[in-house]
């Protein structure tokens, strides 16, 4: 059996789907310095906007396409041809450029422009044949997948291969799906579906459920070889697959799920505090990867625990995440050996009964104080050290 592990895609949408998040709006600038990060950060694919949106997103899309190294980069456009000549006009100054076209294909997305099935078909035969004579590079998405009829979705995915998308990703909207469907909706697609050996499949989760991470990996285990996602999980209402889970999760899991991404993963907390700062989406202390206390332990067991080996509390190294160090938060749960390995840190070497007294003190201050900081500390020894 062979122990190569398949290569994921990952495709980021922070400046395209994240920023369409209410109140996320980026300057022109900001646009700017997150793709950079991104094409440093090793993603694969990033959606730098909406062109026909705004002629704001207009400028960003073609100086984002301008400046790319490494990454390809692409532009969304709906289902018509002013739509699609306009993100052309964008992306055309990649080195790589994508076009990304789609139309809602559930029975509620298709009342919208009130089109039938055929006329819908026709539409999209028409649509992405004419992006695919301006690039060679097409991702065509059925919108609100997950909730279209499956039949009908194999055919619009049919005629969208025929007609030249070279990605086919499936869109869970609404964050409706659960992971044993989103695996079984890919398995099933890449199954039947002609022409799916031809085209890469795409997962695009959203998280109203909270299950937008577990969806996209049930759906790579089932055949999809590219991740759409944001960072720190910024998207509309609950946002959009958080990118660095994903890739942590392939990485940490690599056991069970044997996949790679080319992310170098210690860059992801500092683009994440760039999107924090620049979105103003403050990131949840208890996010996972990147969260403030996501490499945090205040209880005296975990401490403990860490201080005589890191992995009986982490399943990373928070290094790999770009964070210099575990946080040893001092607080009202801590313990001896905590306390004693901070003052250490803070050059107090204590024997045993010095720390049996600075610890009494300690626990009083933690019982008045959330947080006990290395400034405190270092009072409550000058105060411990002058009385008599
Ligand atoms: O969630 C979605 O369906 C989208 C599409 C435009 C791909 O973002
Ligand atoms: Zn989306």
């Amino acid at each position: 059996m062979s122990t190569e592990k398949d290569r994921v895609v990952i495709f980021d949408t922070t400046l395209r789907d994240g920023e369409q998040s209410p109140g996320a709006t980026m300057t022109h600038a900001e646009k700017l310095e997150i793709a950079g990060l991104l094409d440093e950060m090793g993603v694969d694919i990033i959606e730098a906007g909406f062109p026909i949106a705004s002629e704001g997103d207009f400028n960003a899309v073609s100086e984002i396409a301008r400046q790319s190294k490494n990454a390809v980069i692409c532009g969304l456009a709906r289902a018509s041809i002013g739509d699609i000549d306009r993100c052309w006009e964008a992306v055309k100054h990649a080195k790589q450029p994508r076009i990304h076209t789609f139309i809602g294909t559930s029975p509620l997305h298709r009342a919208i422009p009130n089109l039938t099935q055929d006329e819908m078909a026709e539409r999209i035969h028409e649509t992405v044949s004419h992006a695919r004579n301006l690039c060679d590079n097409i991702q065509w998405s059925p919108m609100d997948a997950t909730r279209t009829e499956f039949d009908y979705l194999v055919r619009t995915i049919e005629i969208a291969i025929k007609a030249g998308a070279t990605t086919i990703n499936v869109p869970d909207t609404v964050g409706y799906t659960a992971p044993r469907e989103s695996a079984e909706l890919i398995r099933r697609l890449i199954a039947e579906v002609p022409g799916a050996g031809d085209v890469v499949f795409a997962t695009h989760c959203h998280n109203d459920l909270g299950m937008a991470t577990a969806n996209s990996l049930a759906a790579v285990e089932a055949g999809a070889r590219q991740i759409e996602c944001t960072i720190n999980g910024l998207g509309e209402r609950a946002g959009n697959t958080a990118l660095e889970e994903v890739v942590m999760a392939l990485r940490v899991r690599g056991d069970i799920m044997p996949f790679t991404t080319g992310i170098e993963t210690t860059k992801l907390m500092h683009i994440s505090r760039r999107v924090a700062s620049v979105s103003g989406f403050a990131v949840q202390h208890n996010k996972a990867i990147v969260g403030k206390n996501a490499f945090a332990h205040e209880s005296g067991i975990h401490q403990d625990g860490m201080l005589k080996n890191a992995e009986t509390f982490e399943i990373m190294r928070p290094e790999d995440v770009g964070l210099t160090e575990t946080n040893l938060v001092m607080g009202k749960h801590s313990g001896r050996a905590a306390l004693r390995s901070k003052l250490s840190d803070l050059g107090y070497e204590l024997g045993d009964n010095q720390l049996k007294d600075v610890f009494v003190r300690f626990k009083e201050l933690a019982d008045r104080k959330k947080e006990v900081f290395d400034d405190d500390l270092l009072a409550l020894m000058r105060e411990a050290s002058s009385d008599p």
